[in-house]
């Protein structure tokens, strides 16, 4: 038996940047910007941690799902950008929501993060070792922008989202996930450890350093091809799919998605003008206004799909049955 989310949460955080802020600080435009991505404007943490956002975000969802804190057995923290190495985002997180008998740990992949904790959920919940689970995607990756970099600091925003999964999904629930280390290169970000004598804290490396075209066109290729690949393993069509709720990447890489899967641009929502590229937290933010629009309807089946640093990629089929 598979997983269904019975509710959803997300929280950003107050401060918006707008383009025209931006081409304040770099060589840039509002028309650039919204030209070659989609983005108007994006949250950025002042006081704002991953693990603040992420328990706003993980009460709501737990609100949505009318249940207590001290119910869940499993918190998974899809994260890249926790300030603490450990203890990890998720313990910190049961800690200051109570959830005192959740297993707790955080999952490392990126802007596929939710995805690796959305299935990962869905393998506990598959194997009866957990029944009640809340899943975050959080980041903060503007801790971890070059703000002189004009090719990747127009890109991110900050931000949680969250969902609540529990035991009695639908049959057709199906999870494709790949990696390719051998392109990691395209999308990096070292850790500030010290590395002998060497002071890292300002070292570029420790920045996000990207090759936007290869990042692009990983995403174009890999994108629609696990989507595919996930119809085919759950034995649907692009017919049968009502959303695609995609990781906000890009808005140019959406819509070469929705061609390349020959399908129509309204199965594909889209929030990346008002939060940019928000890593881990796009889809669940995503599919969190979706369902507080009221948009999700019982029955309709959505396609989530995110990718990125690893490189890495996935998606998952499920059936809305809230
Ligand atoms: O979650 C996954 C994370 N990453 C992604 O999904 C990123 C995917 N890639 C992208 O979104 C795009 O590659 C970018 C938005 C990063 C860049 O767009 P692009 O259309 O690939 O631009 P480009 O890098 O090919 O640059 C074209 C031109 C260059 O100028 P020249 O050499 O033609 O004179 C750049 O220097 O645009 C220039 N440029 C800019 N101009 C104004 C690059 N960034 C900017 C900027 N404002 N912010």
């Amino acid at each position: 038996m598979s997983g269904k989310i019975v509710g959803t949460g997300s929280c950003v955080p107050d401060k918006i940047v707008s383009n025209d802020d931006l081409a304040k600080i770099v060589d840039t435009s509002d028309a650039w910007i919204r030209e070659r991505t989609g983005v108007a404007r994006r949250h950025v943490s002042e006081n704002e941690t991953v693990v603040s956002m992420a328990c706003i975000a993980g009460q709501r969802a737990l609100k949505d799902a009318q249940m207590k804190a001290e119910e869940l057995d499993l918190i998974l923290v899809g994260t890249s950008s926790s300030s603490t190495i450990f203890p990890s985002a998720a313990c910190e997180m049961q800690h200051r929501i109570g959830a005192v008998h959740a297993a707790c740990m955080d999952v490392s992949a990126a802007c596929t993060g939710f995805l690796a904790v959305y299935q990962m959920g869905q393998a506990y919940i598959r194997s009866g070792m957990a029944q009640k689970i809340l899943l975050i995607g959080a980041d903060t990756l503007s801790r971890l922008v070059d703000w002189t970099d004009r090719g990747t600091c127009i890109l991110f925003g900050d931000g949680a989202g969250a969902v609540v999964l529990t035991a009695g999904g639908a049959e057709t629930a199906c999870e494709v996930m790949h990696s390719d280390g051998q392109k990691g290169s395209a999308l990096t970000c070292d850790s500030r450890y010290r590395d002998g004598a060497r002071d890292l804290s300002q070292d570029p490396s420790t920045y996000i350093r990207m090759d936007g075209k290869a990042v692009f066109q990983f995403a174009l290729s890999r994108v629609p091809e696990v989507i595919r690949e996930t119809l085919e393993r759950a034995g649907c069509t692009t017919e049968d799919i009502d959303y695609y709720v995609l990781h906000q990447a890009n808005i140019r890489i959406i819509d070469g998605v929705t061609r390349r899967l020959h399908e129509k641009a309204e199965k594909f929502p889209s929030n990346i003008e008002e939060y940019g590229n928000t890593c881990a937290a796009s889809v669940p933010i995503l599919l969190d206004e979706l369902n507080r629009a009221g948009k999700l309807k019982k029955g309709q089946k959505l396609i989530l799909s995110g990718f990125g640093a690893g490189l890495s990629w996935g998606a998952a089929l499920l059936e809305w049955q809230k």
